[in-house]
């Protein structure tokens, strides 16, 4: 097979860039040390341990995905990041809270020099959070300029041939998109009048982009997902993704919620509560920064269920998402989803999910996938809106013509159709006549 699209090869070191050294940064940063050193494993990455089936059944070929696209390997991997806080990788990750100070101290030396650079921060837009650690600047384009410096400094200090960034930060207010999103001449415009509807988050994947380099959205904010963002990544030919890393109560809905809608099940109700104790939690405490998450978890089970195709099961579906901040819990979330659905001849029945859950180690390995695939992407010439790792986030990017795609297991088909794609390989289609003729 010839491939479809020319990649260049992954040779040289990969700079990893997180605006948000805190708990999911940390727990990546910390992770990836642990299992170059063999003392853990990358359970649920798939880049890692997934494999991918080509041809036919009969072919009986299922590579590694690892071994069948060419990625960069986590020995390339270098990492750096912004926060307003300054503690460095390792004091960070002891207070998220997520790894035991053991396995901490095993990696302590490769993570204790990474130490955050000062971060573009304004507590309008995150109003639960001070901090010290911050650049000062006159305008919002200026501070663009800071960070894009920083990214060359990084470049240049460890020698790095590509590099990505992801979002890693707090959550920032709900924001309406705004006629300065709309080009790329309105956006600069903005951000040299210190316009309120540009928020720091803008500011990183501008700067990102400017750089070249490809930017992924691990929170729900607009951030990448407004026009001038998206033309001007096509133009600089640079891979974008978001938003909000696809974790916790938001998986297991897109996990179940296909299923019970595959089976033509009603749903009448679907009550998600959950309470949690880390930063973020304390973050989204805030009625606003609540609001930017609530969006993003509300549109799932809409876009799953269609009620307009399926108006007598789901049209009348009261679906209620609570986050409440329980310090004792620190990072280990407890979700509890009370599910009320109807079958044949409109009979009830009832699901409870309770989900003892650790946010961090699940979003941790999605991390890992969006800087590998990201910069895979990069490689291949693919640039703006990247849908196909939809599979990675509770609110996909889309064309501005097209719904967002939430079911897990099409998000997961359309990726790994992807891989076959620009391998060029066939795509499986599932339909498996050809065994029968
Ligand atoms: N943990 C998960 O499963 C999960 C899932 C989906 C989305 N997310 C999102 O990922 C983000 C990170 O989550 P977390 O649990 O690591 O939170 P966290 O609070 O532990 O870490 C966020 C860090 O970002 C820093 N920060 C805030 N604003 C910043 C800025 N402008 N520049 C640089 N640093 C800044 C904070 O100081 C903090 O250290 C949050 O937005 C969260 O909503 C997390």
């Amino acid at each position: 097979m010839s491939d479809n699209i020319k990649i260049t090869k992954p040779t040289g070191k990969l700079g990893v860039l997180m605006p948000g050294l805190g708990a999911v940064a940390t727990t990546f940063i910390s992770g990836v040390s642990a299992i170059k050193k063999g003392i853990a494993h990358p359970y649920g990455s798939l880049t890692q341990m997934g494999t991918i089936r080509l041809g036919k059944r009969t072919d009986k070929r299922v590579p590694m995905i690892k071994d069948f696209v060419e990625l960069a390997g986590l020995n390339d991997l270098v990492f750096g990041g912004w926060d307003i806080f300054t503690d460095n990788v390792y004091t960070a990750a002891l207070k998220a809270g997520v790894l035991n100070k053991e396995l901490l101290d095993k990696v302590k030396d490769d993570i204790e020099s990474i130490t955050p650079w000062k971060a573009v921060f304004d507590q309008n837009y995150v109003k639960k959070l001070t901090g010290e650690n911050v650049k000062k600047a006159e305008t919002k384009y200026d501070y663009a300029q800071m960070l894009i410096e920083d990214i060359q400094k990084f470049k240049k200090e460890y020698n790095l041939d590509r590099m990505v960034m992801i979002w890693c930060a707090s959550t920032e207010i709900f924001m309406k998109p705004d006629p300065v999103h709309e080009t790329i001449e309105s956006f600069e415009k903005a951000m040299k009048e210190n316009h309120p509807a540009i928020a720091p988050s803008m500011i990183y994947a501008y700067a990102s982009i400017a750089s070249g380099v490809p930017f992924a959205n691990g929170a729900p904010n607009l951030t990448v997902d407004i026009p001038a963002m998206i033309e001007f990544a096509r133009e600089r030919e640079v891979p974008i993704g978001g938003k909000d890393f696809k974790t916790g109560q938001t998986l297991m809905k897109t996990i179940i919620a296909p299923g019970l809608k595959a089976r033509l099940i009603g749903l009448n109700g679907w009550f998600s509560t959950n309470i949690l104790g880390n930063r973020d939690g304390e973050v989204l405490d805030d009625p606003e920064s609540f609001k930017t998450k609530e969006e993003s978890k509300l549109g799932v089970l809409h876009y799953i269920l269609q009620p307009d195709v399926y108006p007598d099961l789901y049209k009348n579906l009261y679906h209620k998402v609570r986050i409440n901040y329980y310090p004792p819990r620190g990072d280990n979330k407890e979700g509890w989803d009370n599910i009320d659905i109807f079958g044949w001849l409109g009979y009830s029945m009832q699901i409870k999910i309770d989900f003892l859950c650790r946010d961090s180690i699940l979003a941790a390995p999605i991390v890992l996938d969006l800087a590998l695939f990201l910069d895979l992407a990069q490689r291949a010439g693919m640039k703006g809106i990247q849908e196909w790792l939809s599979f990675y986030f509770k609110s996909p990017m889309c064309a501005p013509e097209l719904y967002p795609e939430h079911d897990l297991f099409i998000q997961l088909m359309k990726l790994k159709n992807t891989l076959r794609y620009i391998k060029g390989e066939d795509l499986i289609t599932h339909l498996g006549l050809e065994y029968y003729d």
